[in-house]
């Protein structure tokens, strides 16, 4: 077993844990997970590789050093391209079936291992231990859905115009994928990125978020017991310094196919530019600015419990967390109150490992501070407070509910990433909409209503890739996750998640005689 003992100082939790009993103040937090599981090296080819320097992952609760990493540069990247490369002419000849088999162990073992694998996450990321476990729980799923579509790639046979010719459309894996994810779904974005990649007959050079490298060491671990090959997946951890560097190699190498990306649209674009250079096939799962509209017509139950869920899901850290609340006068009064009272209720500050944390801290002291900007900037604009609004110590920010929001304020312009409610009074359907869809980017839509008419019109006219209807949790591996505007290109997941990884040939089968 791993032991790692980490200490909290007492002034920091007594600012930080007002709701958690005292006893619980005098606790050191422990990470504690099989050995195997806490990997600190890349992963290439098949073998476990240090690289010259390391740096430090932080209990983002704490900021207790976890782990020093293999600090990964533009030479342990490139050899993880080679690598990958090198096994895709093998792979890609792999059957599905067998391909389909791989993918299913490397499930089977995710699912045997979610507990630690769930602690990694929390101590990575601050992510509340149960819902480290349902992250598990998603990341796993999307092995065992694209085990399943590995065997579901079928081409086309084409009705020819010339009696002589046969035309076939083959769909054939694209190649090496360089996937770059995100520290908020440490595990999950790689699962559902990799399980299509591989499904696909790809290859995949992984560079995980440099805050949570240890939950993608934790799956590089699983996927060599599971039998995957040498070189299929390949992780190269690197600190925020050697970020540019392997991603310039990752994007811009002429052995790389494509490219996908889960994370902000600014270096969403970045990317895109690096890529272009030698015209890579990219997905790009960018920012969103979800709009959640309650109608006059909504069930406030119904309403209240999803604006709980789609809100303070990791702390507000995700990119389909509710961002800007339109509620309409008629129940205005009504779900400030009701969304209040659950608030005060159901959430709990805390380190991630005690059972009765609801929210953790958020990933770093930048994050906090965007938040709390976010907050004075609309209080000084004549927002109230009604719940929070405190900045705390570390990366902590209270859950914030603020009313008298106006379209003009931070909140309302750019994604929180954070616990923040901010409510906008509307008096009609189209001012919501209107409102909703007056952005740049899309990404999911969530919405309120038990009209049907309504709910037809609304659903078709928000600029969004996923609209929640009645509903605050959208997030399943059958779904196609994606958006439009500047959120993204492509989907992930679903029956549509595979053919991103794929290409059309198109074959010309002449001279045949009738
Ligand atoms: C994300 O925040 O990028 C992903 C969230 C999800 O898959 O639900």
């Amino acid at each position: 077993m791993f032991l790692q003992s980490v200490p909290r100082t007492a002034r920091l939790l007594r600012l930080l844990l007002p709701a958690l009993p005292a006893a619980a103040m005098h606790r050191s937090y422990t990470l504690d997970v099989a050995a195997p599981l806490l990997r600190t090296q890349a992963f290439i080819d098949g073998r476990w590789v240090s690289a010259e320097s390391h740096f430090p992952v932080l209990d983002p609760a704490t900021g207790s050093e976890l782990a020093r990493v293999s600090d990964c540069g533009p030479a342990e990247a490139k050899q993880a391209v080679d690598a990958a490369y090198r096994a895709f002419h093998t792979w890609k000849r792999v059957t599905a079936k067998e391909r389909s088999h791989l993918l299913r162990k490397w499930f089977d073992l995710l699912t045997e291992h979610k507990e630690d694998l769930a602690k990694l996450i929390t101590f990575e990321a601050g992510k509340p231990l149960r819902e480290s476990l349902g992250e598990m729980v998603y990341s796993a799923s999307f092995l065992e859905w694209f085990s399943e579509e590995a065997r579901r790639v079928y081409g086309d046979i084409v009705p020819s115009p010339a009696t002589d010719r046969k035309i076939l459309l083959l769909k054939q894996p694209v190649g090496v994928a360089s996937i770059i994810t995100p520290w908020n779904f440490p595990s999950a974005m790689i699962t559902r990125k990799v399980a299509a990649a591989l499904a696909a007959g790809c290859t995949v050079v992984v560079k995980p978020a440099e805050d949570t490298p240890l939950s993608a060491l934790a799956l590089a671990e699983l996927s060599q017991q599971a039998g995957i090959p040498p070189g299929v997946f390949n992780v190269v951890p690197c600190s925020r310094a050697q970020t540019p560097s392997v991603g310039e190699v990752l994007c811009s190498d002429p052995l790389v196919a494509k490219i996908s990306f889960t994370g902000s649209t600014a270096t969403g674009k970045v990317l895109l530019k690096m890529a272009a250079s030698t015209v890579k096939k990219a997905s790009m799962e960018l920012g969103g600015h979800a709009p959640f509209i309650v109608f006059d017509s909504a069930d406030m139950d119904v309403a209240v419990a999803a604006a709980m869920n789609s809100k303070f899901r990791n702390s507000g850290q995700t990119c389909v967390c509710s961002n800007r609340f339109l509620v309409q006068s008629g129940v205005h009064d009504l779900f400030v109150d009701r969304l209040s009272k659950a608030m005060g209720a159901e959430l709990r500050l805390g380190h991630g490992s005690e059972a009765a944390t609801t929210q953790g801290p958020l990933i770093n002291s930048r994050a906090a501070d965007k938040v709390a900007l976010q907050i004075s900037e609309a209080v000084s604009q004549g927002a109230r407070v009604v719940r929070g609004g405190r900045r705390l110590d570390g990366s902590f920010v209270e859950p914030t509910l603020l009313t008298q929001v106006t379209p003009s304020m931070l909140c309302m312009k750019e994604e929180t990433f954070g616990p923040l409610v901010p409510i906008l009074r509307f008096d009609s359907e189209d001012e919501a909409v209107a409102i909703a869809n007056a952005c740049d980017v899309g990404l999911a839509g969530y919405f309120f209503s038990q009209d049907p008419s309504q709910i037809w019109r609304v659903a078709e006219a928000l600029e969004v890739g996923m609209v929640g209807v009645n509903e605050g949790l959208l997030s399943t591996p059958e779904g196609a996750f994606g958006g439009v505007k500047q959120s993204g290109l492509g989907v992930e997941g679903s029956k549509y998640g595979i053919h991103e990884y794929l290409q059309h040939k198109y074959m010309c089968f002449g001279g045949l005689k009738a």
